[in-house]
């Protein structure tokens, strides 16, 4: 049998994806509601959520947020995505997931929460990467922040370039 490549729509379809408020697409596929919820200083909260994340070529950027929460990335299928971190100190980490071990993509990467985050899909044949991730303390829109252009840019003025290409211009 011959195996069709999957485009970045046929893995819409097939995990049965929405847009993300951050970019690119999601589903939650797991929420902890079989345990005891955690105490955390913004409320009660999943010991564990997990999503898919897709970024395609249409959506191509996961734009700058703040998680309160660790978050365990690992890669599935397709292209190489990139990592931008700016950490509570201003410094940026910049790290790659992608299949290719031996150029030492990252198949696994664990994102400590209080920090900022960006994602960024890197040219490749497949026009998608596709992740999961893991969130522990679970996901909640209350601890998640998306960067404001300007604070942030006020906050890590060294980083402008970077937070211009990877966060909404809302004027
Ligand atoms: N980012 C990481 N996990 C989640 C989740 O469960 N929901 C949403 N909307 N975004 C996430």
């Amino acid at each position: 049998m011959i195996e069709a490549k999957p485009n970045a729509q046929d893995v819409i379809n097939a995990l049965e994806l929405v847009a993300h408020v951050e970019g690119g697409y999601f589903r939650r596929t797991y929420q902890s509601d079989h345990r005891a919820s955690v105490e955390t200083s913004t409320g009660p909260r999943y010991l564990l959520t997990s999503i898919f994340y897709l970024l395609t070529e249409q959506s191509p950027v996961g734009q700058f947020h703040f998680n309160q929460s660790d978050i365990l990335h690992y890669f599935h299928l397709g292209d190489a995505i990139e990592y931008s971190l700016i950490h509570a100190d201003g410094s940026l980490q910049t790290l790659v997931m992608g299949s290719d071990i031996l150029a030492e993509q990252l198949l696994q990467l664990h994102v400590p929460g209080g920090i900022w985050k960006a994602s960024r899909l890197l040219n490749g044949p497949h026009g998608f990467g596709l992740i999961s991730e893991a969130v522990s303390p679970g996901f909640d829109f209350a601890d998640m922040e998306m960067a404001d252009r300007r604070k942030l840019t006020a906050q890590s003025p060294q980083h402008r370039a970077l937070i211009e290409k990877l966060t909404r211009d809302e004027g």
